[in-house]
């Protein structure tokens, strides 16, 4: 089972923060998830939200500032633990820091609505510019317009559902949706993520994913149900280590 750091070392330092980032590779890391933006002048970031409030306290959108004012904002306020300065890092200063250490790397993008137009096709160009970096990309999104452009400017990007608002029930029509899109991977949250749901998703061929298990208990309850991984704001806790096989 791969354990996949979110947002970074997120339990440790602010997410999706260079900080983060190093810290998740110090501790071993190699499957990285992040969340990834693009700035009014279309340069892609990495960030949670679309806005700065639950970071810097600032109720501004990424979407409407350029890097250069994007840069002077610090994400760190929130962090009671940490509370040196970080900023928002543009993509490529979070790859040069986790692309030496990574087997997988799950580009989460935020694209609701499709608020960043031709996000799609900058990502794509990013990851054909360096090699081997195409090859180990997952593109996951929760809004189904952004896989399907994704879909239509690649047939060989590996692409994973990430379901919103899923229940069991809703479960069937979202693997029907998964496929239409020709996804490889399931990205399902923690509260849905019983036996049988994830051996459907398999039967239906596809690699399951969890967000977000953050206790050791979780993660061995995930290992023995037969998920493929988990993403968790702890990734030395749940020790990747002993949890191989
Ligand atoms: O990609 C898995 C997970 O990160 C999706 O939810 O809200 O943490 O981005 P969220
Ligand atoms: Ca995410």
């Amino acid at each position: 089972m791969k354990i996949i750091s979110h947002r970074g070392a997120s339990a440790y330092a602010p997410e999706n923060t260079l900080k983060a980032f190093k810290l998740a590779v110090e501790m071993g890391s190699c499957d990285f998830e992040f969340d990834v933006h693009q700035t009014k002048d279309g340069i892609l970031v990495v960030h949670h939200d679309y806005d700065l409030k639950p970071t810097a306290g600032k109720a501004v959108k990424i979407a409407d500032l350029t890097y250069a004012e994007l840069k002077k904002y610090n994400v760190a306020a929130h962090f009671k633990r940490d509370k040196m300065v970080q900023h928002v890092p543009r993509l490529e200063e979070v790859l040069d820091i986790i692309e030496p250490a990574a087997d997988s790397l799950n580009f989460e993008v935020k694209n609701d609505r499709n608020v960043y137009p031709g996000i799609e096709e900058k990502l794509l160009a990013f990851l054909k510019s360096k090699p081997g970096l195409f090859e180990r990309a997952v593109v996951s999104s929760f809004d189904h317009g952004t896989l399907k452009r994704f879909r239509e400017l690649s047939p060989r990007l590996k692409l994973a559902y990430l379901g919103h608002g899923l229940s069991t029930v809703l479960l069937l029509p979202a693997i029907k949706k998964a496929k239409a899109v020709g996804a490889v991977g399931f990205h399902m949250a923690l509260r849905i993520a019983f036996k049988l749901n994830v051996k459907k998703i398999k039967k239906a061929g596809f690699r399951v994913f969890i967000y977000t298990v953050n206790t050791k208990k979780d993660a061995l309850r995930m290992k023995e149900i037969g998920v493929d991984g988990i993403f968790t704001n702890h990734p030395d806790i749940l020790g990747k280590w002993t949890l191989k096989g």
